[in-house]
């Protein structure tokens, strides 16, 4: 009989689950493992327990099919990061309930395809026994140890593609249209989205901004005969000496983390009041979780789920894959939900950003 794997994906869901869930379905079946799925993340794993029992006839399609065919979850039990550096302890009475079910079907290994909060869980879940492999999963690329999260590079070709979109008419009716993207506490999707896109602001967590240096850019447009002006936000970023901007509902609680958003419109507006200027906001949302994964994506999903299974067959658990310049290694868990990566305010892509006469909000007038 054929060893057995688990899988699950958890935390918010983003474009490629499903090509990971059909590497290592296919490259595990390969390997003489049969892999079980378990339905809405950790919450799946809980008695009575019913896995999926996948095989490679069930993969079809999966290379390209948005979302997670497994569910996904980013609240209830097992939340451990409410917020930027805080870890909560899920309680070791469901912890060792997940891990019972793991010995009753015979696991091997379970792989946990999540971000930081999903990789903390499974970080505890190791403490029970279980054998965890990890596969980095989130749009906003902001786990520390790989250069980059599966999820984020269509995030940001989705992004891009609005800017484009909004650049046309932002130019038809000289006016300043300001989008709101994702990305948690780090400014990766703005900051690569908006360069790539032709933004002529980005706004990021990690340089604060003030509205005098925002309205210089573009009434600088403006005299240069630029009547419009692309505003790229981060929904993380802040005014100087401010606070995100986070949305009023009862979910900032133990079981989740805050919910951040709403930065795109205060930015608008007071555009529109400083200047005068006709202002317009988009949120992107959740269009940048949903549809099918880009070409980049669908390969580093592929080359993800591969390893993950190569990790199983050598035994190599607590161990998360990992892309480091264009080779795929691993690293230890503790170490990839031990910092948040972000982005570096005098590094390469934000000083060369500048010198394009992009502006970060940070100019002092
Ligand atoms: O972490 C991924 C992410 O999409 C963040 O960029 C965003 O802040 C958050 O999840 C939104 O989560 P939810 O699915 O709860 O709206």
């Amino acid at each position: 009989m054929n060893e057995r794997i688990g899988i699950l994906t958890s935390g918010g869901d983003c474009p490629g689950l499903n090509a990971v869930i059909r590497a290592v379905v296919k490259a595990g079946q390969y390997s003489g493992y049969q892999t079980l799925g378990f339905r809405g993340g950790f919450e799946g794993m809980l008695s009575p327990a019913e896995p999926v029992d996948f095989d490679f006839g069930r993969m079809d399609g999966m290379l390209i099919r948005g979302g997670t065919i497994l569910g996904a979850a980013n609240t209830g039990h097992f939340a451990a990061k409410t917020g930027l550096g805080d870890v909560r302890q899920v309680d070791p009475i469901l912890l060792a309930n997940a891990a019972d079910t793991y010995r009753q079907l015979g696991l091997k290994a379970l792989v946990v395809v999540g971000g930081d909060g999903s990789l903390t869980i499974a970080q505890q879940l190791s403490l029970h026994g279980v054998n965890i492999v990890g596969v980095p999963k989130t749009i906003d690329n902001d786990l520390d140890a790989t250069d980059q999260t599966f999820g984020f590079d269509t995030a940001v070709d989705t992004a891009t593609d609005a800017l484009d979109r909004l650049h046309t008419t932002a130019e038809s009716h000289g006016r300043v249209i300001v989008l709101e993207v994702m990305g948690r506490h780090s400014g990766w999707i703005a900051l690569h989205a908006g360069i790539a896109g032709g933004g002529d602001v980005i706004l990021i967590p990690e340089i604060p901004f003030s509205w005098d240096s925002i309205c210089e850019k573009v009434m600088d447009r403006e005299k240069s005969g630029k009547k419009f002006t692309l505003v790229v936000v981060a929904e993380g970023a802040m005014l100087r000496g401010g606070e995100q901007s986070t949305h009023a509902v009862p979910t900032a609680s133990m079981d989740r983390e805050v919910r951040l958003g709403g930065i795109g419109e205060v930015v608008a507006e007071e555009i529109a009041r400083r200047t005068g200027k006709d202002t317009r906001t988009v949120v992107l949302g959740h269009l940048q979780r949903g549809g099918a994964p880009t070409t980049a994506g669908r390969l580093l999903c592929t080359r993800y789920g591969e390893a993950a299974v190569r990790l199983i067959r050598a035994g190599q658990f607590g161990q998360m894959v990992s892309l480091r310049g264009t080779e795929i290694v691993n690293v230890p868990i503790a170490r990839a939900i031990g910092r948040v990566r972000r982005v570096d305010p005098d590094g390469e892509l934000v000083l060369s950003a500048k010198a394009l006469g992009i502006g970060f909000g940070d100019r002092l007038t």
